[in-house]
């Protein structure tokens, strides 16, 4: 019988890869990122980078690579497009063209970024699967701003035209719970000419607020004025000077380790330790509902690094899983792990149940779909609803079904270990979308099989 045995170090955190690189534009000077996150997601940053002219050295290590980035100083990135834009008299060309790949990350903050450099135009693209994804979200606050657009394609949806422009700030209380909206206001508020506030229904993964407060930013949690606010609140001021040379050390990936507290979860006898992982409390929820089903998942050697709470996690699979139900209110704090839960809901006793995860359709696949799907199609009793599914756990995997990935990386992953899992092996459309966010997690599943 297959069981998972031993001691890995996951690579480094796709969200905080993305961040460091992108606000070590606002630096003048260099910025070094150890254990950083070299994936399809990351490089789509790291290129989109350097047309705003910083450049970048990586020496890739064994565990994640080591970057040295360097900018000119969000000062003069300010004053080039200025510039640019009185030398062509206001002209329409375009400045930067970026292709963006699969990443929405990249897509999304780096528009935040854009949105305040006046004089700028800027084209956004991406692959099929990120031109399905709503880009509104982002385009309607940042036109409140003062930035202009327009959409090159279907209305909603990348490619787009952004036109930097002087940003007043504001207020924005946002209807969707996404670190990524936040995020690209955040970076446009640096820009902007007054203080800008944002706030989401439910907490949200704080990577922004954790990183520009340790490269010295005026960024805030306000006080929630009048009825009781749950969610996620920060407020800048405009950046009127460079930051600071700074050095982050990236953590592993939460999001890519719960394949495998999945895996420990459901393959009997397991024993996994996974070194150096960042538990953000808006990512945590894949250990919590892990938890109440019933699986031992420690906390060791508990540091903070750059501001982020970092342990090392040891798993081990319990007697047997019980059901859980995951509230709308959880789902932001571990929407991408949502795909990794479904298949241990299908071990557990019970009826365990997700609501208000309408986002899963918008994420790199419709997650929603694919997931119900697949798992129906693997013998497990699935009910699929608009923003959520209810899976009826038998406690095994009956297997033998094709696993649709959309190419969808997180699909792919958790197709493998559910047909690892399964009594059956699956049928996987294909395995090469892993590269997006872990490009060696095959290699590291077969390291830990016993
Ligand atoms: C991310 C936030 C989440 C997550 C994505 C990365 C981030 O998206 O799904 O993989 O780095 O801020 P949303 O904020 O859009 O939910």
């Amino acid at each position: 019988m297959v069981l998972l045995r031993g001691t890995l170090s996951p690579p480094g955190d796709k969200s905080m890869t993305h961040r460091a690189l992108i606000f070590a534009s606002l630096v003048k000077g260099r910025v070094d990122i150890e254990g950083a996150l070299l994936s399809g997601d990351t490089r789509a940053s790291a290129l989109a980078l350097r047309k705003l002219g910083l450049s970048m050295t990586v020496e890739q290590k064994e565990r994640g690579a080591d970057i040295a980035i360097v900018s000119p100083g969000i000062l003069e990135i300010r004053r080039n497009f200025a510039a640019c834009a009185d030398s062509r008299g206001g002209g329409a060309a375009p400045d930067c063209l970026f292709d963006c790949g699969n990443s929405g990350t990249t897509m999304r903050l780096l528009a935040g970024l854009c949105a305040g450099l006046a004089g700028g135009t800027f084209v956004f693209d991406g692959d099929a699967s990120l031109r399905r994804r709503d880009m509104k979200r982002i385009l309607a606050p940042l036109s409140d701003l003062g930035a202009g657009y327009r959409y090159l394609g279907a209305e909603g949806f990348a490619p787009f035209e952004l036109r930097g422009e002087r940003l007043n700030g504001g207020d924005f209380n946002l209807t969707v719970s996404s670190a990524q909206v936040v995020t690209a206001l955040i970076l446009a508020g640096l820009s902007a000419d007054s203080p800008l506030r944002v706030s989401t229904p439910y907490v949200v993964r704080d990577h922004t607020l954790r990183a520009l407060r340790f490269m010295g930013a005026d960024i805030s949690v306000p006080r929630q004025d009048g009825a009781a606010h749950g969610g996620t609140a920060l407020a800048v001021r405009p950046l009127d000077r460079d930051l600071m040379p700074c050095r982050f050390s990236i953590p592993g990936d939460i999001s890519s380790c719960a394949f495998f507290l999945v895996a420990a979860a459901i393959l009997p006898g397991s024993e996994v330790t996974l070194l150096n992982v960042g538990v953000n409390p808006g990512r945590t929820l894949v250990i919590d509902v892990l938890r109440r089903m019933g699986v031992e998942i420690s906390y060791l050697n508990e540091r903070e690094v750059c501001g982020e709470p970092v342990c090392d996690l040891f798993v081990q699979a319990p007697a047997s899983l019980q059901a859980t139900d995951v509230t709308a209110e959880e789902v932001p704090s571990g929407i991408d792990e949502i795909p990794a839960l479904a298949l241990a809901f299908a071990f557990a006793s019970g009826r365990s149940t997700v609501s208000g995860a309408g986002e899963l359709k918008q994420k790199e696949s419709n997650r929603l779909k694919l997931l119900t799907d697949n798992l129906q199609g693997a013998g497990v009793a699935v009910e699929a609803y608009d923003d959520g599914f209810a899976v009826q756990g038998k406690g095994f995997l009956a297997g033998g079904g094709f696993w649709r990935t959309d190419l969808d990386h997180r699909l792919a992953m958790i197709g493998m270990v559910a047909s690892l899992a399964a009594r059956e092996p699956l049928k996987l459309e294909e395995k090469e979308s892993c590269a997006v966010s872990y490009p060696q997690f095959e290699s590291d599943l077969k390291s830990l099989l016993a």
